[in-house]
């Protein structure tokens, strides 16, 4: 069926959004606060006091534009605490009439904690699901992921997803479901599906915890940057890795927010002929950290992860799940990005040099990594080599990087 954008912009008075005191949450009710004139009510766990919450908010406000926060921007904010438990939810109805649009945004992104994955990404949904209908809602707005398809052999599409032979992640399998009660629950819908958020496309700030690359950077400066590794022994696919910057987030987001259609589901994707790879990501880590010798493996079942250096081998392990998203070929349908990039859309896509300005920071703000440059900057003068090694484990050398 052909895609068209709304006629005309969608608006709500006064909108409930879960997951304020987080990442995504912050930039989401920043961009609300810049681009509506809506009302916004933040639904918050009890341990958050109006001040935290706001801390955030301001903080990407400015971050989106500097100046002209007010005391009438402020006063459009709202927070309600959450019940201790999360089923009565529903009971909220009667305190919270005028409001016209939920933004689901709260998502447990731990990856083992099952229980937690279910309760946070599945039940809540469901009981917002109740509250949604008590209360008169013009639209509800779930915040997804790009990977909620799991492993497909196919483009993911933007529609409802079919179940996949397997899952990265219970993580994955939660947001899928939650996409499933949404879209199945008669209330009117739109679904948005990120891709890993990362800092800005100009000076890769980021606001968020560490997840994604941020995890990956963590890993290799708590786990690998204490001691200098003459050999480094890793896996490193080279698929594109679909991330996402923040500045581009909110952008898509707030014409998203306008112009899609009920009943849309957007993947909110970088081109992936644009993407880095986790070859890319780690040819970047090496030109700072600079072993002698690099070993790619194809696989971590190549690694011989008894010979290689325990803290090695423990950030192969600690990696594990996103390098083995990693080495998965994802593709995306991405038709709403298109046509709103038609209608005048800024969206940067992600690339190996934006991708590298998110990492120069890292580093340059890492205390740890200031204290590697010093104590090994004699040895980082040297280029390191970069060893194939095919599936059999025999190690081709390659020749000498040139960067
Ligand atoms: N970060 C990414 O790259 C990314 C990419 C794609 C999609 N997403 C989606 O975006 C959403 C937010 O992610 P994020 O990166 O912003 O994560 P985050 O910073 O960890 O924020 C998670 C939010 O969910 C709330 N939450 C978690 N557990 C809860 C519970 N048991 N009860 C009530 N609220 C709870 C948190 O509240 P507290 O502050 O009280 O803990 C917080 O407000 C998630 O749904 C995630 O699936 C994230």
């Amino acid at each position: 069926m052909e895609k068209t954008l709304r006629s005309m912009p969608f608006t709500a008075s006064k909108i409930l959004v879960t997951g304020a005191t987080g990442y995504l949450g912050a930039l989401i009710v920043a961009s609300l606060l810049r681009d509506t004139t809506a009302r916004i009510v933040c639904l918050t766990r009890a341990v958050h006091d109006r001040q935290a919450l706001l801390a955030s908010i301001v903080e990407e406000w400015e971050a989106q534009a500097r100046g002209c926060w007010s005391d009438a921007v402020e006063e459009r904010i709202e927070q309600v605490a959450l019940p201790d438990d999360l089923a009565n939810v529903a009971d909220l109805a009667a305190s919270l009439q005028g409001v016209d649009e939920i933004v689901h945004c709260a998502g447990c992104l731990d990856y083992y904690d099952v229980d937690k994955l279910q309760a946070v990404n599945v039940h809540y949904t469901a009981h917002l699901l109740v509250l949604a209908r008590r209360l008169d809602l013009k639209r509800f707005v779930y915040v997804s992921t790009a990977y909620s398809s799991g492993y497909q052999p196919h483009c993911t599409p933007e529609g409802l997803l079919a179940e996949p032979s397997r899952d990265p992640t219970q993580y994955t399998r939660t947001k899928r479901e939650a996409e499933r009660l949404v879209a199945t629950s008669g209330v009117p819908f739109v679904v948005i599906r990120p891709s890993i958020l990362i800092g800005t496309s100009d000076t890769g700030r980021y606001s968020g915890k560490r997840y994604g690359l941020y995890q990956q950077w963590m890993g290799l400066e708590r786990l690998a940057c204490d001691r200098y590794h003459e050999e480094f022994h890793t896996v490193a696919p080279s698929m594109p890795l679909n991330v996402l910057h923040q500045d581009a987030f909110c952008n898509a987001f707030k014409a998203a927010y306008r112009w899609l259609p009920d009943g849309a589901f957007m993947n909110l994707v970088s081109d992936p002929g644009r993407s880095p790879s986790m070859r890319h990501l780690w040819d970047m880590w090496f030109e700072v950290t600079r072993p002698a010798r690099v070993y790619y493996y194809p696989t971590l079942d190549d690694v011989p992860l008894k010979e290689i250096h325990t803290r090695q081998r423990a950030y192969l392990t600690f990696a594990q799940v996103n390098l083995e998203i990693a080495s998965h070929q994802w593709t995306f349908e991405a038709t709403w990005l298109e046509l709103l990039r038609m209608k005048g859309l800024r969206f940067d896509d992600a690339t190996v040099e934006t991708v590298r300005v998110c990492q120069d920071r890292f580093v340059r703000s890492s205390e740890q990594m200031r204290k590697y440059m010093l104590n090994h900057g004699d040895r980082l003068a040297t280029l390191p080599k970069f060893i194939e090694v095919e599936p059999a484990r025999s190690p081709v050398q390659l020749s000498a990087a040139t960067f």
